[in-house]
Parts: structure tokens; C-alpha cells; sequence
């Protein structure tokens, strides 16, 4: 079922990204998801430039629309419950820090806010490491995160969700999620929300993206259960385009080859 071979080497950093000397871009807005906004950016050195995905989080603690507008943003964080991910993430050590976010006071939504926004980039560090098809972390920004764009000049890698893929293609698209769970649990993490409108299609591969809600198996009690719900909700969207798959069978073989490191 799945092609999946443990024990990777280390995995250097790419050779496209420009490192020294730098000046960023804001070429302007890809796309306006549910939590976040993504720019793109040109990175430029001299002769040299790439491009990168620049994802911000829209503030949770700021609602009105005049100040979002004012900080580059178009709507607010739609957050309702996100405790269940949060379960067992490490909370602030301060008490004074930890009470205001049990409180959710204003300066306890702030806090929530950076600490959401610098997880996604160290279980995409995670991720990367462990040879997973994610898009290159490159580093934090003030209000999010800088990443490997994934796409060319006319247009963005479409997600799954739209792209228009063939037979061959959403079989061999099944396989690489499947491989790609098992670099993650191998490392420890689990996406839980790996849906058709987070994972993107360029060039006959698949890249996963979108990781705020990613839980730690070492952490989160639920994690094995979140697992199991995003195999399940996998296999279901691929069985309608009649890609035979198998819920446990697939769950099972995650577990079965977990090989904590
Ligand atoms: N690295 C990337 N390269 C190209 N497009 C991206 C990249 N990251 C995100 N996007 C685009 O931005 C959208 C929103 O990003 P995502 O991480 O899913 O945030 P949200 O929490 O808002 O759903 C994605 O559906 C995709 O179209
Ligand atoms: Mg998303």
C-alpha cells in the first residue's frame, strides 16, 4: 500500500534559497484562507531572486474590520474551539501567562495567537527534517511564518481540491499522503486536517501544508484518534473517485511500521 522506506539522511537546506544579503518583496496577496493570509514574496540578492510564501495569521485578539484592514488584513480569525489541539501543547510557564490564557483575556489571546503561529513552523521544521513533502520552512516573521512558494510565474500549485487530477494521478496522489502520514508519525506528528484543500498538486507531487492544528503523539492523548479520523477521511474522499483504499488497513499499517525516533 504504501512505498514507504524509514531512515532517511539528513536533509540539507535547499540550494534555490537565498540566505545573505537579502531584501524582501511583498509582491502582494495569493490567496485569503480560513486563518490566514498568504503573500507572495521576492527575496532578491543582487542578480539572483526567489520566491516565497509569506503566511500571516490574522490577529484573534483584533476583530474590527477598520483595524484588520489597517494591519494588511481582509477578515478575522474564525477560531472557535481549538482546545482539543491544544491539549497538552506546552502553555505558557508563567502563571501570570497562563492565567490570562485560561481567562482568554486579551493578552491571553495574544499569547495563544504567537504561540499557534510558531508551532506551525516548528512542526513544519519537524516535518522537513523528517524528509516529509512539505514546503521548505524558511523562518518566522512578526505576525507568521516564511516558506518555499510552491508553484511557477503564471499561478500557485492549485490544492487537491482543484486540481483536475487523472486516474493514474489520484492513485499515485493516495500513495504519497499515505507515505508523507508515515514520516510524520515517525517523528512523532500527527496533521489533523490533512484535507483536499491542504495538500497541494505540482508537477506530479504532492505537498502538504497548512500545520496550526498538527498535534504531538508524545503530548496530545488524542493524537493516535486524530490519526485515525484523518486516514478516514482520506480514504473516503478518494474511494468516491474510486481509488481503492482502506481505512484500517491503512491505520493499521501506520502503526505497524511507527518507528518513533
Ligand atoms: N507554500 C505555498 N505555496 C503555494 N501556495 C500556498 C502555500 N501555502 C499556502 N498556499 C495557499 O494558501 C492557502 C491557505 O494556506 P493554508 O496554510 O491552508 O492556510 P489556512 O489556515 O488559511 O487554510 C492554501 O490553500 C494555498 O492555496
Ligand atoms: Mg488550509
Amino acid at each position: 500500500m504504501s512505498s514507504f522506506t524509514p531512515g532517511r539522511a539528513a536533509r540539507p537546506e535547499p540550494e534555490w534559497l537565498i540566505t545573505a544579503d537579502f531584501e524582501d518583496f511583498d509582491l502582494g496577496p495569493l490567496t485569503t484562507g480560513k486563518e490566514a493570509e498568504v503573500f507572495l514574496v521576492e527575496r532578491r540578492a543582487g542578480q539572483r531572486a526567489c520566491w516565497l510564501v509569506h503566511k500571516r495569521y490574522r490577529p484573534r485578539s483584533v476583530t474590527n474590520k477598520g483595524e484588520l484592514e489597517a494591519l494588511g488584513f481582509q477578515r478575522s480569525a474564525s477560531f472557535a474551539n481549538d482546545q482539543i489541539y491544544r491539549d497538552g501543547r506546552r502553555y505558557p510557564k508563567r502563571t501570570r501567562d497562563r492565567r490570562a490564557v485560561e481567562r482568554m483575556t486579551r493578552y491571553g489571546k495574544q499569547l495563544v495567537n504567537e504561540r499557534w503561529a510558531g508551532h506551525e513552523l516548528e512542526i513544519m521544521q519537524t516535518a522537513w527534517r523528517a524528509g516529509a513533502d512539505v514546503p521548505y520552512p524558511v523562518g518566522d516573521t512578526i505576525d507568521g511564518m516564511l516558506m518555499e512558494y510552491i508553484g511557477d510565474a503564471r499561478a500557485a500549485a492549485p490544492t487537491l481540491a482543484r486540481a483536475r487530477l487523472g486516474r493514474a494521478e489520484l492513485d499515485s496522489a493516495f500513495v504519497q499522503i499515505v507515505d508523507n502520514l508515515h514520516r510524520l508519525l515517525d517523528v512523532g506528528i500527527v496533521h489533523a486536517d490533512p484535507s483536499p484543500f491542504n495538500v497541494l498538486w505540482w508537477e506530479g507531487r504532492v505537498w502538504l501544508i497548512d500545520f496550526p492544528q498538527a498535534v504531538e503523539v508524545a503530548v496530545n492523548p488524542h493524537a493516535l484518534g486524530m490519526l485515525h479520523r484523518d486516514v478516514d477521511n482520506l480514504c473516503r474522499y478518494f474511494a468516491r473517485r474510486r481509488v481503492d483504499c482502506d481505512t484500517d488497513k491503512v491505520y493499521a499499517d501506520l502503526l505497524d511500521h511507527w518507528s518513533p525516533r
